[in-house]
């Protein structure tokens, strides 16, 4: 059955780059971000796990781990990771998942449909994992997952804003509009009564449609 927005993220052993962990041992009490990437030593997939290692202190701000995956072994993906520092600057610290056996891509939907017809006739020979991102909290529920195609990389500075959303939505009673950044204003939950919202936001809030109640960003 395909995976959903606030499942329980599977839990799984897998060996990494920095050994074998629990997944959910492993993502301990903070949040996580689990992304695969179809091949080790291909040229999208060198330049998105490049900028990954550059952007991972602004994770580790955030109290969320990074870790890769692909169908390649964790052999390869330390070669490759040389080739990562020489080419984008940034050596990745973060572990990688080698997953020759397809376990963890068949677990979280990763692999794409077409060929060669049923899932149990995979192998890493004619297989490779698409570009999903899963962001898990640390209620180890998936928040959001997102899948990419093998021709385009993906934009991580996206996945920091809407963890930086996801983290304030959690901690109070508010969304955020199109296109928000960490410091505008928000909008009040459609939850909260006016009447709480008073309590709750006594600064005031802008409502040009009382479904639409603009304040400034909490916390
Ligand atoms: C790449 O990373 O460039 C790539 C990998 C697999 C398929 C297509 C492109």
């Amino acid at each position: 059955m395909s995976l959903r927005i606030n499942d329980i993220a599977p839990d799984f052993t897998a060996e990494t780059t920095q050994g074998t962990i629990r997944f959910h041992d492993w993502i301990g009490d903070g949040w996580a971000i689990l992304f695969s990437h179809p091949k080790d030593f291909t040229p999208v997939c060198t330049t998105e796990l490049g900028y990954m290692a550059k952007i991972e202190p602004e994770f580790r701000r955030r109290n969320c781990k990074i870790i890769g995956l692909s169908v390649d072994p964790v052999d390869n993906h330390a070669r490759w990771a040389k080739d990562i520092e020489e080419t984008q600057g940034y050596l990745p610290a973060y572990p990688m998942i080698g997953d020759p056996n397809l376990e963890v891509a068949k677990l979280y939907n990763m692999l794409p449909a077409e060929e060669p017809g049923t899932s149990e006739g995979r192998t890493p020979a004619n297989n490779a994992t698409v570009r999903s991102v899963f962001v898990i909290g640390p209620d180890k529920r998936i928040k959001l997952m997102l899948t990419y195609p093998m021709t385009t990389g993906r934009n991580f500075d996206e996945i920091l804003r809407v963890l930086d959303s996801m983290q304030l939505t959690a901690a109070h009673k508010v969304a955020t509009p199109v296109n928000w950044k960490h410091g505008e204003d928000v909008i009040i939950a459609g939850s909260v009564s006016d009447d709480d919202a008073k309590t709750l936001f006594p600064q005031g809030w802008k409502a040009p449609k009382p479904y639409l109640r603009i304040v400034k960003q909490p916390g």
